[in-house]
């Protein structure tokens, strides 16, 4: 379970976040969606402490990690996954080398039991015969895919997804989605998920939360959303330019 509360944070004076709570249940999938620099990454960042908020609450199974010392963190943390939004891979380690880094680092394994490891983790994102590969030689598909092994190398029950599909074709954006909720479901995994990709959006999500202005501006079914009459929700989910996402930004 994740749960914010009245989250704010800004940066050099401008508010980004504002007042925003959140939650997600057990085994629920929730998908943030909403315009180019309102704060989600920054949202998904907080649920890791990665960065702290000004003020609120964020409960990781109804503790508050904001007031914990390093070592609790440390220890949440190992319940917590997170694929970044730049894949954030180490260039110059192989594919292997990336995914079983946290093994190699925090863990007893033997490197054969490490690298039996990380090739099951390849596999259950289909990038099986990578092992050896640097990430230079993946495509940009391949390399979100070993983001999300790598993220998963810990067998997390939390999964953070920072947009796991935007920029992809589409079909390789669906191969995503179909792994990502193979995996929910086979390890069964709470996750918070941003995507401004609406397919994966309504296949990802449970339920659709919509980031304006700061706070979660809109939440609800993938039905609900979908026939959300909200001007703002409805501009932004069928990506019109006309309404008033439009007028306000002044784009
Ligand atoms: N470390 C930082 N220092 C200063 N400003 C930051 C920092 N991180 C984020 N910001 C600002 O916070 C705002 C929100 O950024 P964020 O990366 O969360 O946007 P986003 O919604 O993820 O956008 P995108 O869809 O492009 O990924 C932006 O204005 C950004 O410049
Ligand atoms: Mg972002």
């Amino acid at each position: 379970m994740i749960q914010l509360n009245s989250i704010s944070k800004s940066f050099n004076k401008k508010p980004v976040l504002s007042n925003l709570s959140l939650r997600v249940e057990r085994n629920e999938a929730v998908v943030v969606c909403g315009p180019g620099g309102s704060g989600k990454t920054v949202l998904l960042k907080i649920c890791h402490r990665l960065i702290k908020p000004e003020t609120g609450t964020v409960l990781i199974d109804d503790k508050n990690i904001l007031e914990m010392t390093e070592s609790e963190l440390m220890e949440t943390r190992l319940n917590i996954g997170m694929l970044f939004q730049n894949y954030a891979l180490f260039d110059s380690m192989t594919v292997g080398q990336n995914v079983g880094f946290f093994l190699a680092n925090h863990s007893t394994l033997s490197p054969q039991e490490i690298e039996e490891t990380v090739k099951e983790n390849l596999k259950m994102v289909r990038l099986e015969g990578t092992f050896d590969l640097m990430p230079s030689e993946l495509s940009g598909g391949m390399q979100k895919r070993v983001g999300i092994a790598r993220a998963l190398i810990h067998r997390p029950r939390i999964m953070l997804y920072d947009s796991p599909t935007d920029g992809l074709d589409p079909v390789t954006a669906d191969t995503i989605v179909d792994n990502i909720i193979a995996i929910n479901q086979q390890l069964g995994i709470t996750s918070l998920i941003i995507s401004n990709d609406m397919n994966t959006v309504f296949r990802l999500g449970q339920r659709i939360a919509f980031l304006y202005d700061g706070r979660i501006h809109a939440i609800g079914s993938p039905e609900e959303i979908s026939q959300s009459q909200d001007p703002y929700v409805y501009q932004f989910i069928r990506g019109l330019g006309e309404g008033p996402l439009y007028n306000a930004n002044g784009l």
